[in-house]
């Protein structure tokens, strides 16, 4: 921390004052997985089946934060680490707004899924999104592995950068043994079941 001679200013809001008017309780939920793996194409679903019965919900997405709020940031540990960081802390202001918040990073590093989790005070759902690197490179679908495999790509996930497994995660979607259909519907229950007043 580099501020001094600051003080938190309490309001006289309370979470529950806001999740009252908004009808539902905040939470984070949080997918981890390799690139290619559907965490995107997931959170995609998710969010439209939400916003459409009703549920105030925000996706965040690792490209897409990467263009405005991260775009200083590469892909070293370092680096993913302040990623994770920033994106953790949004994430715990949109659920503290009473938002239900869908966000997709790659995340590899277990201690950074675990500071997520913490600045969110545990309002969070950690979703692993299985598959496994082989069917990742097989998928390529921004064609990224294919640069990662003969090094144009350094500190790739998977190939030339570690991912750590989640050990204990609230869901895991299996999208080698599971439809996009049975992935999304078990993730949109277990939201429902968390965030009703
Ligand atoms: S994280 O590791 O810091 O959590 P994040 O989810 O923000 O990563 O960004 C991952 C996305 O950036 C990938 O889906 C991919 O499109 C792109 N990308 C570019 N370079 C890399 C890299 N070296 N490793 C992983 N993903 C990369």
């Amino acid at each position: 921390m580099k501020c001094n001679n600051i003080t938190y200013h309490s309001g006289k809001v309370t979470e529950q004052d806001r999740f009252k008017v908004l009808g539902q309780k905040g939470v984070v939920v949080w997918l981890t997985g390799l690139s290619g793996s559907g965490k995107s194409t997931i959170a995609v679903e998710v969010e439209k089946i939400l916003n459409s019965i009703g549920k105030a919900v925000y996706r965040l997405d690792g490209d897409n934060i990467r263009f405005g709020l991260n775009s200083d940031l590469g892909f070293t540990e370092e680096d993913r680490m302040e990623n994770i960081r920033r994106i953790s802390e949004v994430c715990a202001l949109f659920q503290d707004a009473g938002l239900i918040v869908i966000a997709s990073f790659i995340s590899p590093m277990a201690k950074m899924r675990h500071m997520a989790r913490e600045k969110s005070k545990g309002k969070f759902i950690e979703v692993y999104v299985k598959t496994n690197v082989e069917t990742c490179i097989k998928r390529d679908p921004k064609g990224l592995y294919k640069k990662a495999l003969v090094g144009e790509i350094k500190e790739f996930t998977g190939i030339s950068a570690p991912y750590e497994e989640p050990e204990n995660p609230d869901i895991t979607l299996d999208t080698e043994s599971s439809t996009l259909n049975e992935c999304v519907e078990q993730l949109v229950k277990k939201i429902l079941t968390v965030t009703t007043l």
